[in-house]
């Protein structure tokens, strides 16, 4: 399936070593309409990698973005191919990475300075796929942090065919800080993204950066077109349960935390029996009982090593046996 059309009210950030597929798999039960998003994919590892490894992915993922690392037009063309003939709906382009090792590769946000270059991907891209090309940013780099700067950067990369930016709504801080300090310490400027919708109403921007809750993620939507939210929903993913009712009007029912966990496990004995180590999926659902009486015994069950006495899918429902007992 591609959606041209995909409603980007809400989405869930690429994360590295976060959003694999399995962690989207288990937002999907959260949300049927939130845009799912990969880690970032560089170019080189797609083209020489195990390419099955990060591009596969289950049908419920849709609507389902690939995000591209990367500084080379035709190779990004190339990827962007690929993950279109896989059936990704849209192929994201990362310009807001600060790690040291991206920024040795002349990729992620360094390149917010280099506009012809970013403009060439985009171009590159356009023309290769059908698929929506979107750009991840930040509001600016290092002193390069104006709002003349931001504005010349999205006209730019705008008149080279994306409309649509995904803007972290801080600068990076390109030599000193780790990628870790780059989301806590440049502080977060809100208006500024705000002013960039006002100032181009007709692209689509989403607002990236320190939500924590669908109320705050609704009024957000008074000033742009979405929201991306990435360490809230890993850390509190259950958070998101009301977002189909909240945000999309779909009366679905709203699923409990413990009919998530019994899907959950059904697609976890589907992945055991194809040879998966069940470490690789409960690390993704630790958070799921946040805040709740027996989170920190719920944490516990999955952290600690599995019982040698019992197999994958009994040490799932000991889990789920115990979580249902516990009073919420
Ligand atoms: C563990 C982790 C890994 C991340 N990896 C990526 C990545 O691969 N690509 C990217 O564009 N941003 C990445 N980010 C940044 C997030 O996409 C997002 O922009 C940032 O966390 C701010 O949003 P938040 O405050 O809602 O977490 C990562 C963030 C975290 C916490």
């Amino acid at each position: 399936m591609h959606t041209n059309e995909i409603d980007r009210r809400l989405s869930i950030a690429p994360m590295m070593d976060h959003t694999d597929k399995h962690f989207r798999y288990f937002m999907r039960l959260l949300s049927k309409h939130v845009v799912l998003y990969t880690e970032m994919i560089t170019t080189g590892a797609l083209i020489h990698g195990d390419r099955k490894r990060f591009l596969d992915f289950n049908e419920i993922e849709h609507p389902l973005a690939i995000q591209l690392g990367g500084n080379n037009p035709d190779d990004l063309a190339t990827c962007a191919q690929i993950a279109e003939d896989e059936g990704y709906d849209e192929v994201n382009l990362n310009i807001g990475c600060p790690s040291d090792r991206v920024q040795n590769g002349q990729f992620g946000a360094c390149l917010m300075s280099n506009t012809e270059l970013v403009s060439d991907c985009v171009n590159k891209i356009q023309a290769a796929v059908k698929t929506p090309v979107t750009v991840k940013t930040r509001i600016g780099i290092d002193d390069q942090d104006s709002y003349a700067f931001l504005e010349n950067f999205i006209t730019t990369v705008s008149e080279a065919g994306c409309n649509t930016f995904i803007i972290h709504a801080r600068k990076a801080i390109l030599s000193g800080l780790s990628p870790k300090q780059n989301r806590e310490i440049p502080p977060l400027n809100y208006e500024r993204v705000y002013k960039i919708k006002q100032q181009f109403p007709l692209l689509n921007i989403t607002i990236n950066g320190g939500f924590t809750d669908l109320v705050q993620i609704k009024s957000q939507l008074e000033h742009v077109d979405g929201v991306m939210v990435g360490r809230a929903a890993y850390q509190n993913p259950f958070m998101l349960v009301e977002a189909d009712k909240l945000l999309y009007e779909d009366d679905s029912p709203l699923p409990t935390r413990e009919e998530i966990l019994g899907e959950f496990k059904d697609y976890a004995v589907e992945q055991i029996d194809s040879g998966l180590n069940i470490k690789s999926l409960t690390r993704h659902i630790i958070g799921l009982y946040q805040g709740q009486a027996g989170a920190r015994h719920y944490r516990r069950m999955l952290s600690d090593a599995m019982p040698k006495d019992i197999n994958a899918i009994q040490f799932l429902d000991k889990i789920i046996h115990s979580v249902s007992r516990t009073p919420s």
